[in-house]
């Protein structure tokens, strides 16, 4: 068991420093890998051809740095959005076919734009709900039915996002160069809404948004999508130059880290997962989810939602909560602690580690004995104590893993900041570096 080997000494992980953005920027993504460190394991832990699986993909970091680098890769992820950023990301696109795609919508929308003074103007006031209703059923527009629709979006805002999106949708060209410019429609999602951009760990209308509101807030979501365009032409053609020659398509499967099954031998795993109570994936892209119609109803998002791991407030029926529980010693001391003070923290941090321990299970049965799992984590805070992700996923995969080695690295200038009052704070970050036994 963990604990009774001696510690290892943590090392230094050099982390060269390199200019290309490749497709790492097209859409905002909390707790995103920094890809010079993917790419440093990469090269340290991997050969050219060989597979890296991430069952965690989030938007899909490792997996563009994969195939730049000549290796194969399968990404995994519960969350729809993260799924087709991903593969956004990741697609050896016919450049021509992008440019005239991106032309084309451009070409389309341009007659829906306001005008610069109304523009202006709506920065003070909205559409009244006659011109709201009159617009949309006038145009036949399609709007998400997202709870608490003008809490989180501007009467004006939604009808111009719905005319971009009917364009998106209605011009022909290859589907691949359409997912890629709806993953560019989702990235202006945040910033045409009331939602604060800058917290990472969820949605709110935060006070410092209201009274940026106040003060008038201009959001021209035409704008916006003509400047996420362009970067995801940029983007894309740098990725695409970077690419080896017959580089292999990286594979992305939405599904369940606890729960799955991939079709080719994997020679090492590389991933972060999700942090126990400091990211809310489900709520984070919630706008975004409805927006590219991954979810169409609050009944499609609550069956979404048990599946996620690391959230906060885990129903009292969750089934993982009826597991038996029969903690190590690091885990058990954790949820005493946790109990004594907060009982419904304590039952968020049983589900996460059960969920944990299960995703560790389903790698053992898909690594062969030898290979490596390199796990990214940061640290989280309770109470101002730090908890010991480490040290906890050490002791739940010990049956089947063994750290062979412990990296760490500074975070600098990530897009990392938590949340404008939550008291998670990741500043550093490790790598273990764990063997299938
Ligand atoms: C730390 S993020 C990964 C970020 C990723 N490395 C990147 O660079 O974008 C963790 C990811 O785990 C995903 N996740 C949460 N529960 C999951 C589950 N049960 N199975 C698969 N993925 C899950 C979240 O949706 C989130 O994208």
């Amino acid at each position: 068991m963990a604990g009774t080997e001696p510690r290892l000494e943590v090392q230094a992980l050099e982390v060269p420093k390199r200019d290309l953005k490749l497709t790492h920027h097209i859409f905002r993504y909390p707790a995103k890998f920094h890809p010079p460190v993917v790419r440093a394991l990469l090269e340290k832990y991997t050969r050219p051809g060989q597979v890296v699986l991430d069952p965690f993909v989030g938007s899909g970091t490792s997996l563009v740095e994969c195939a730049v680098m000549g290796r194969g890769s399968i990404g995994i992820d519960v969350d729809p959005v993260a799924v087709e950023v991903a593969r956004a990301k990741t697609r050896n696109y016919d450049m021509r076919a992008v440019e005239e795609a991106f032309e084309s919508i451009l070409h389309e929308v341009a007659p829906l734009e306001r005008s610069a003074e109304e523009y202006a103007s709506r920065m003070f006031s909205d559409l009244s709900d006659a011109e709201y209703s009159d617009a949309k059923t006038e145009e036949n527009l399609w709007i998400p039915e997202i709870p608490r629709l003008h809490h989180w979006f501007r009467r004006y805002v939604l009808i111009d996002l719905a005319r971009i999106l009917a364009v998106i949708e209605s011009t022909e060209m290859d589907e691949r160069v359409r997912s890629l410019s709806r993953v560019a429609f989702a990235a202006i999602i945040r910033n045409s809404s009331n939602a604060d951009p800058v917290p990472v760990s969820g949605l709110e209308y935060t006070s410092h948004m209201k009274r940026k509101d106040e003060a008038g807030r201009y959001i021209n979501p035409f704008a916006l999508l003509r400047s996420s365009f362009k970067k995801c032409l940029s983007a894309t053609a740098e990725y695409r130059r970077q690419l080896p020659i017959e580089a292999p398509e990286p594979v992305v499967l939405q599904g369940n880290a606890m729960d799955f099954r991939v079709g080719e031998e994997v020679d090492m795993v590389l991933t972060s997962p999700p942090y126990h109570n400091a990211v809310d994936y489900y709520r984070r892209h919630q706008l975004e989810m409805f927006w590219l119609g991954h979810t169409l109803n609050q009944d499609d998002r609550l069956e979404l939602l048990p599946r996620y791991i690391g959230r906060p407030h885990v129903a009292a029926k969750d089934p993982l909560l009826k597991r038996d529980w029969s903690p190590g010693e690091i885990v058990g001391e954790w949820e005493e602690k946790m109990r004594v003070e907060n009982p419904s923290r304590a039952a968020d941090f049983r589900h996460y580690v059960t969920a944990m321990s299960s995703a560790f299970q389903r790698l053992s049965e898909t690594l062969s004995v030898g290979s490596k799992a390199l796990f990214v984590v940061g640290h989280s805070r309770w109470k101002g104590q730090e908890i010991p992700t480490g040290d906890i996923y050490e002791e739940i995969s010990s049956d089947s893993f063994s750290l062979k080695e412990k990296l760490s690295y500074p975070i600098a200038n990530r897009y990392m900041s938590y949340s404008r009052h939550n008291s998670a704070s990741i500043d550093e970050e490790y790598v273990l570096v764990m063997q299938r036994r």
